[in-house]
C-alpha cells in the first residue's frame, strides 16, 4: 500500500503555513501506525510554484519552501529505518519556465540547439501571430505562448500542454534523454526506492503536431471509441521507459517506476507495464468508475485481465491531489461525471452518503489483489473543501479556464492532526496556505485514534488484515456479480459490497472480519456497506 504525501499540505515544521520535509519526517510514525508500506512524495524541487511544484526549475535540489537536500536525505533515512520505502515524483514532460534550459532557449535564436530542447515553432497566419496548431492546454486556453525577442519584437511560439510556466520538453532530443538518466541516477544514489512519473503518456508528440480539433479534457487520455490524440500515448514513449528500466535494474533493492498515464482502455495502459518497462501504472479508469455493482465489476475485471496479460500487478486508487476527494465525489448522484472541483454555488454532495460510500469503496479497494494507493487524509474520511473562497484558489486551472473550472485546491487543503491545536496541528501556527474549514476539527487524527468505528481505525484494521492475509498478492475469485451486490474471495477473505437499497444477507455461518458500517440487527449487510468475512 502506497501512501501519497502532498508535501505542502501534510505537516508544517517551521510554521510558515506550507508543509515541509522536516514536517513529514516528524510525522512518519503516524504512517507506520496506519500500516503504510511506501510513501510517494509529490514534487519538492526548486520551483516558482506555478503548478504547485509540478513546474521544476532544478531537478537535483529541494525548494527552500520545503527544506534542503540534507532534509531530503534525513527523510529518506528515517523512512528506511521504519521500513517505509520512498518514491519521489519525476516530472519529465515539461520543466519550469525558470529552468536554466528554458532561459537559455529564450536568449537563443530560432533554430538553435538551445531552442531544440523544447518545442518551439513559428506561428501561423501571415504575421506568425497565430498559434502553430489548435491544441489547448489541459488547464484551459491555448497550449502555445508566443515569446518576444531581446528587442521586444514578437518571436516564435512554444508548446505547453499545461501552464505557460511549464514548457514541454522535446524528447526527440538526445540531450534530454541523457539529462533525465542522470537525474534518475542522482536520486537513486541518494537511496530513493522509485519514481512516480508525471504525465508519462505525454512525452512524445505526433511528429506533425497535427490539429486535434477536440477540446482538451483535464488530464484525460484517449478513450476507446475516439482516435488517439496527437499529444497523448504515442508509441514512442515506451522506448524511453525501457531505457529507464535498464538503469533501475542496475541498482539493488528493487527500485520501481510508476506511470501517471491517463490512458484508456486498460489494454493500452497495460503497455506501460510490460516486463521491460514500468512496474505499475495508476488505474484512473477505476477511480472514475460509477458506484454501481455492474460498473465496479466491469472495471475490476478489465483491470485484472489487462495487467495479467503483461504479468504486472494491478493498481487501485480512489483519490489524489488532482481529483475531488472520494468522500465527497461519491456523495454526488450516481453517474455524475467527475467534477473538476466543487465550490460555493455548485451542487453540493450529500456528505453523509459520500462518507458512507467512501468507506465502503475503500474497504472494497483494500481487499483487491494489487497495489492500493491512498491519498493523505482519506484515512480520516476527509471531504473536499467545497466552500473555499474563490480568492484563495491557487490552481492555475481557475484563472486559465476563465473561472469555468474551480480546479484542484479543494483536495489539497492542509490536513488536520489535532482538533484543538492551531491549524489543527498542521503546523505550530495558524498559518495554512489554503484556509482549512471549521469542521476540520472533527476529522483530526486525535479525534479518531483508538475510537471504534472511526474512519482512521477502519483503515488501520483493514491495512493490518490486508497484510496478515496477503491480500495485495492474492487472487480474486468472483462469488457473485449481480446488479446490486458484488462478492468475491481473495484467499481466506471473502468480501461483499451492497450497492443496492435493500439489506443483503451474508452466507450462513459467515464469520465477520471487518465492516465499513454496522450490520443490521438480523446480521445482513445494509446499503452502501462492504464487509470482509470468512466463509463457513
Ligand atoms: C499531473 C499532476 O498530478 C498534476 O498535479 C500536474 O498539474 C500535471 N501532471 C502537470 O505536471
Ligand atoms: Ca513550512
Amino acid at each position: 500500500m502506497i501512501y501519497q504525501i502532498y508535501p505542502r499540505s501534510f505537516a508544517d515544521a517551521n510554521g510558515d503555513g506550507i508543509g515541509d520535509l522536516p514536517g513529514i519526517t516528524a510525522r512518519l510514525d503516524h504512517l507506520v501506525e496506519l500500516g503504510v508500506d511506501a510513501v510517494w512524495l509529490s514534487p519538492f524541487y526548486p520551483s516558482p510554484q506555478a503548478d504547485a511544484g509540478y513546474d521544476v526549475a532544478d531537478y537535483r535540489d529541494v525548494d527552500p519552501l520545503f527544506g534542503t537536500l540534507a532534509d531530503a536525505d534525513r527523510l529518506i533515512a528515517e523512512a528506511h529505518d521504519r521500513g517505509l520505502r520512498v518514491i519521489v515524483d519525476l516530472v519529465p514532460n515539461h520543466t519550469s519556465s525558470a529552468h536554466r534550459w528554458f532561459r537559455e532557449a529564450l536568449a537563443a535564436a530560432p533554430g538553435s540547439p538551445e531552442r531544440a530542447r523544447y518545442v518551439f515553432r513559428d506561428g501561423g497566419g501571415p504575421d506568425g501571430d497565430e498559434p502553430p496548431n489548435d491544441w489547448t492546454s489541459v488547464f484551459g486556453g491555448p497550449a502555445w505562448t508566443r515569446v518576444t525577442g531581446p528587442d521586444g519584437s514578437p518571436g516564435q511560439w512554444y508548446l505547453h500542454l499545461f501552464d505557460p510556466g511549464q514548457p514541454d520538453l522535446n524528447w526527440d532530443n538526445p540531450d534530454i534523454r541523457a539529462e533525465f538518466l542522470d537525474v534518475l541516477r542522482f536520486w537513486l544514489d541518494r537511496g530513493v526506492d522509485g519514481f512516480r512519473v508525471d504525465v508519462a503518456h505525454g512525452l512524445i508528440k505526433q511528429a506533425d503536431l497535427a490539429n486535434w480539433r477536440e477540446p482538451q479534457e483535464i488530464l484525460s487520455g484517449n478513450e476507446a471509441d475516439r482516435p488517439r490524440p496527437p499529444m497523448w500515448d504515442q508509441d514512442g514513449v515506451h522506448e524511453i521507459y525501457r531505457e529507464w528500466r535498464r538503469l533501475l535494474d542496475s541498482y539493488d533493492g528493487g527500485r520501481v517506476l510508476v506511470a501517471e498515464a491517463w490512458v484508456e482502455p486498460a489494454e493500452r495502459l497495460a503497455r506501460y507495464v510490460r516486463p521491460d518497462e514500468m512496474h505499475q501504472a495508476f488505474n484512473f479508469e477505476y477511480l472514475q468508475a460509477s458506484w454501481t455493482a455492474p460498473a465496479q465489476y466491469a472495471v475490476i475485471t478489465r483491470s485484472l485481465e489487462a495487467t495479467d496479460s503483461v504479468g504486472a500487478p494491478t493498481t487501485w486508487v480512489l483519490s489524489n491531489h488532482d481529483v475531488v476527494r472520494h468522500a465527497s465525489r461519491l456523495g454526488l448522484p450516481v453517474g455524475t461525471p467527475r467534477p473538476n472541483g466543487i465550490g460555493i454555488g455548485d451542487p453540493q454532495p450529500d456528505a453523509a452518503l459520500g462518507l458512507r460510500r467512501a468507506r465502503a469503496a475503500s474497504l472494497l479497494m483494500l481487499a483487491l489483489p494489487g497495489s492500493a494507493y491512498l491519498f493523505q487524509g482519506e484515512e480520516l474520511g476527509l471531504p473536499e473543501h467545497m466552500t473555499l473562497p474563490d480568492e484563495a484558489r491557487q490552481d492555475p486551472t481557475w484563472e486559465r479556464s476563465g473561472h469555468a473550472e474551480r480546479g484542484r485546491d479543494g483536495c489539497r487543503v492542509p490536513i488536520p492532526w489535532e482538533a484543538d491545536a492551531p491549524s489543527y496541528g498542521f503546523g505550530p501556527t495558524d498559518a495554512s496556505w489554503l484556509p482549512q474549514p471549521p469542521m476540520w476539527a472533527e476529522y483530526a487524527v486525535d479525534r479518531q485514534r483508538e475510537v471504534p468505528g472511526s474512519t482512521y481505525e477502519l483503515y488501520r484494521t483493514a491495512l493490518r488484515l490486508r497484510r496478515e492475509h496477503g491480500l495485495g498478492r492474492g487472487t480474486l475469485y468472483w462469488l457473485s456479480s449481480g446488479d446490486e451486490v458484488l462478492s468475491f474471495r481473495n484467499g481466506e477473505v471473502s468480501v461483499l459490497t451492497n450497492f443496492g437499497d435493500a439489506a443483503a444477507p451474508l452466507p450462513a455461518g459467515a464469520e465477520l472480519l471487518h465492516a465499513s458500517a454496522p450490520l443490521t440487527d438480523e446480521g445482513a449487510v445494509p446499503a452502501d456497506v462492504t464487509v470482509w468475512f470468512r466463509a463457513a
